[in-house]
């Protein structure tokens, strides 16, 4: 039997949003395995600075400044990395976020921003990419960045879940009307990641001199809130991606991997202040 097979050698493999967080994490963890990538960030020094460790790791990378919520932009960009490569194999649908606010209080033109952001970017970039997949007649990969919220109640961020839902049964649709091209389409999911997003670092280059340190309070509820008793870090969804795009899963579509620590088992069994495992009222009689 032959060794399992992670290597994505030659292939080319769009990332948005692939300039911070995340989606650099998968485009470097593609490129230590083989692949060349297109990152489609927001921030051109963002996209610069993915692409010269891209090319660090014995890659090519092209620089694509693209903002995802602009639909012209996404399939411009699509057509700019066929051309470039001259092939596409991959596609990865990160480039994603939200405010927090009450659905109330949020306009009318804030969701929609936050649709287009989430959800539309999605299936323009899907539309765009595929048919220059299904050209090279070699099958391919997409994988979606959803999150934990895809799947649970989020007060707060209701709009964003819901599009994050979306995105969940968009792959399983996709893997379907895609198989006969040998296209997978599967999807991860988050809990709370270590990332410029979640640490302040909004815009500009990623510098984490800036990145917001949690207090001991905080780094606690986290240890206790997620099984693995910490927060996520970016490679881990790197890695996770690695496997979705590789042979490694090559009998895997229209699922779901969720790359959150175990949160998602957990559904509201939190640890106490002893390291007991409690259902969250119980908490406040530990
Ligand atoms: N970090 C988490 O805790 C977490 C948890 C669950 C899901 N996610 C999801 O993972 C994805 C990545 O999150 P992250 O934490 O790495 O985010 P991040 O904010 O750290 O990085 C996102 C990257 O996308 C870029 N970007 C933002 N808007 C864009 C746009 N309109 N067009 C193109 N690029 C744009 C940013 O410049 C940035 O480089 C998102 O879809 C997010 O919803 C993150």
């Amino acid at each position: 039997m032959p060794p399992p097979d992670m290597s994505l050698t030659e292939q080319v493999a769009i990332i948005t949003g692939g300039g911070g967080g995340i989606g650099r994490a998968i485009a470097l963890a593609f490129a230590s395995v083989g692949a060349d990538i297109v990152i489609a960030d927001i921030v051109p020094e963002r996209c610069e600075e993915t692409a010269a460790r891209v090319r660090a790791l014995g890659r090519r990378a092209l620089s694509a400044p693209t903002d995802v919520a602009d639909t012209d932009k996404i399939r411009a960009t699509v057509e700019r990395a066929a051309k470039e490569f001259g092939r596409l194999d991959i596609l990865v649908n990160n480039a994603g976020g939200t405010n927090q606010r009450p659905f109330l209080d949020q306009s009318e033109k804030s969701w929609r921003k936050l649709i287009d952001l989430n959800l539309v970017s999605m299936f323009a970039a899907t539309h765009a990419a595929v048919p220059e997949i299904i050209k090279g007649k070699r099958g391919g990969a997409i994988i979606n960045v959803a999150s934990i919220e895809g799947s649970r109640a989020a007060p707060g961020y209701a709009a964003y879940a819901a599009c994050k839902a979306g995105m969940l049964n968009f792959t399983r649709t996709m893997a379907l009307e895609l198989a006969e091209h040998r296209i997978r389409v599967n999807a991860i999911a988050p809990d709370y990641t270590i990332t410029p997003g979640t640490r302040g670092n909004i815009g500009g280059p990623v510098d984490e001199s800036k990145w917001f340190k949690p207090n001991a309070a905080q780094d606690d509820a986290t240890a206790r809130r997620i099984p693995a008793g910490r927060a996520g870090i970016d490679s881990e969804c790197g890695d996770a991606a690695v496997f979705l795009a590789s042979n490694m899963s090559a009998y895997v579509n229209g699922a779901t991997l969720p790359v959150d620590g175990g949160t998602w088992a957990s559904s509201g069994w939190v640890r106490n202040q002893t390291g007991k495992w409690v259902l969250v009222e119980e908490t406040l009689k530990a």
